[in-house]
């Protein structure tokens, strides 16, 4: 058997280093690949991947996102072959975000039943019946000025915007949806939302809040895909301070406590203290966001020859899950899963 671990005769000089006869060997189980397989901690598996899908109108448009290689904008009839080919690789969940048509000042496509997100659902579903659809629920793609919310000159308003959130959160529902992701951060409305679910009978539609999300520069590629780059100011207002982690425990307490049933904490590789801090103090399904940044850095890296891609890879997705969190948000899904089965 050939292994690394050098000839046996190899022995060490620092024998009887304590005065024991004993000496450490942690190298011992790192022997072989079976040895580092049985004694491995972190086990990632393809059923804890979301795949996140940006849908716009049409039929048969494919185009890539330049800041995202490998990522598309894809029209309904693209975004359910993309399904049926994530769910061939062993991914069981997607993310859609929409590209409606028509923007205006208060986001108003976001709830049209119509639009490319609510007919994702319902073909998404019409095909597959193994697949847990998930929706981003935000305004931020759906507004001409790029704000998650209804504004009053430049300032977002709380209350009015939660208002059109529940709304959408309701056509998607209706649509089908398993699951609404609130990723907004206005105060308030995952309760508003869940009120507004049970009123309408979707007790059983879930949601999956993005409790902890920071106003992150990470964030940058997305803005392209999904069309949302404000058109003046940024997201300070409503989005995380980067240097804060009590006031993460604090905002997902309080999803928490207004009915979420996930909580993501967004970005995931720059926040692990914050992932290992949510799970540990709430012990409830948790979610790490792996951004359109933070893949675009591996994707750009890994082109250049500067890293090993698939490996980076690997190592970021089994770090994000070592750090606390269940599910992982990641446009890596597919690529993951085919490794994971060894393809
Ligand atoms: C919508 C939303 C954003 C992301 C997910 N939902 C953009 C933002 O907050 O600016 C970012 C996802 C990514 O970067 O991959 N509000």
């Amino acid at each position: 058997m050939t292994t690394d671990a050098g000839p046996a005769s190899d022995k060490v000089s620092a024998e009887e280093p304590d005065g024991l006869g004993l000496i450490h060997r942690p190298r011992r189980l790192r022997t072989t690949v079976a040895t580092r397989a049985l004694v491995r901690e972190t086990r990632l598996s393809a059923e804890m991947l979301v795949y996140p899908l940006f849908v716009c109108d049409g039929s048969g448009v494919r185009r890539e996102v330049s800041s995202m290689p490998g990522v598309h904008q894809l029209s309904v009839d693209e975004a359910v072959r993309e399904t049926v080919a994530a769910r061939d690789d062993g991914v069981r969940a997607v993310l859609l975000f929409g590209l409606p048509a028509h923007k205006d000042e208060t986001g108003s496509a976001a709830a049209d039943s119509t639009a490319p997100v609510q007919s994702a659902i319902r073909a998404i579903r019409d095909r597959l019946d193994d697949v847990t659809v998930i929706t981003d629920v935000c305004l931020c793609e759906y507004t001409s000025h790029g704000h998650c919310g209804i504004l009053d000159g430049d300032r977002i308003l709380n209350d009015v915007t939660v208002g059109r959130l529940v709304e959408t959160a309701l056509s998607h529902a209706e649509a089908g949806a398993h699951i609404v992701a609130p990723s907004d951060m206005m105060d308030g409305r995952v309760g508003a939302i869940r009120r507004g679910l049970d009123g309408r009978g979707f007790e059983e539609v879930a949601i999956m809040s993005y409790a902890a999300k920071y106003c992150s520069a990470f964030y940058g590629p997305f803005r392209d895909a999904a069309d949302s780059a404000p058109a003046f100011g940024d997201r300070r207002t409503h989005q995380m301070d980067p240097a804060n982690v009590e006031e993460a425990l604090r905002e997902v307490e309080l999803d928490l406590e207004e009915g979420a049933d996930i909580v993501i904490v967004k970005p995931a590789m720059p926040y692990l203290d914050v992932i290992r801090r949510v799970k540990s103090t709430f012990q409830q399904p948790t979610a790490g966001y792996q951004v359109s940044g933070e893949y675009a850095m591996l994707k750009a890296a890994g082109h250049n020859g500067w890293i090993d891609e698939p490996r980076a890879m690997m190592e970021s997705l089994t770090a994000i899950h070592r750090a606390g969190a269940d599910i992982i948000i990641t446009y890596y899904a597919r690529e993951a899963a085919r490794s994971l089965a060894g393809r």
